[in-house]
């Protein structure tokens, strides 16, 4: 179990690759993130490889499909000992309650948390999903409906995280992308805080891809980020 609130997507497209880098990482220094990507390409097998290894696992496959289904496959998420899943709280309440009755029902229970709104959606894109006011306005919603339907937390963006906590309870998590060392490339990421700005602003875990992940020294770059914090 990390005390490190710094959890490393693993952003690549096949497992040397991906393997290569969890090879230098320390269970104590970070939790992994496997996306679509990887789980599309290498399965549960891999997953259960990362778990085998001592690491927290969060499996980000934002789940969105009727009540049952999400369920379901939540208990499958569960059964392959990962740390934390995620669901779309745009599913509603009643696919987040049923996905949370079923997580509780198994000897290991994973945290759930729930997107809101993608970060890749502007004012007018959501608009044009039938959504009406600004992104933020439906962040804080999404993310209100999400703990009140029993859910442990939240992905957002770092700089949603303060109005987010001030409504939200101490443990609800909020789980944020969009965080880049100052001394790091921004990428594609546009809004961004630095790794001890998001954890002031109220961020639980910080998710980094890049800036570990591209670094030259990852094994380093994660132990700046950490002695940063
Ligand atoms: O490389 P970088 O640090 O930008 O990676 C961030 C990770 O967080 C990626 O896996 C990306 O898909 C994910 N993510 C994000 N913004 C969101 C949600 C997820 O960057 N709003």
């Amino acid at each position: 179990m990390s005390t490190s609130p710094v959890i490393v997507a693993l952003d690549f497209p096949n497992e040397a690759k991906a393997l290569s880098l969890v090879d230098q990482l320390d269970t104590s220094l970070c939790r992994l993130k496997v996306g679509k990507e990887l789980f599309t390409r290498l399965g549960p097998a891999f997953v259960e490889k990362l778990v085998g290894r001592g690491f927290d696992v969060f499996l980000d496959l934002k789940f969105h499909d009727i009540p049952n289904t999400v369920a379901a496959a939540c208990d499958a998420a569960a059964d392959l000992g990962v740390w934390m899943m995620n669901l779309h709280a745009s599913g509603g309440r009643k696919m987040m309650q049923t996905a949370r009755e079923r997580l509780e029902g198994k000897s290991h229970r994973p945290k759930l948390i729930a997107v809101t709104i993608l970060t890749s959606l502007g004012e007018e894109d959501i608009h044009e999903i039938g959504f009406s006011g600004t992104p933020g306005e439906n962040v804080l919603r999404l993310a209100t409906l999400a703990e009140s339907a029993g859910l442990d937390g939240v992905v957002c963006s770092p700089l949603e995280a303060a109005a987010i906590r001030e409504q939200a309870g101490q443990d609800f998590l909020l789980v944020t992308p969009g965080v880049r060392p100052a001394s790091a490339s921004l990428d594609d990421q546009k809004r961004v805080m630095t790794p001890a700005e998001a954890m002031a602003a109220g961020s639980s875990c910080l998710v980094i891809g890049r800036p570990v992940t591209a670094a030259p020294d990852p094994l380093q770059a994660l132990k700046d980020i950490n002695a940063s914090l």
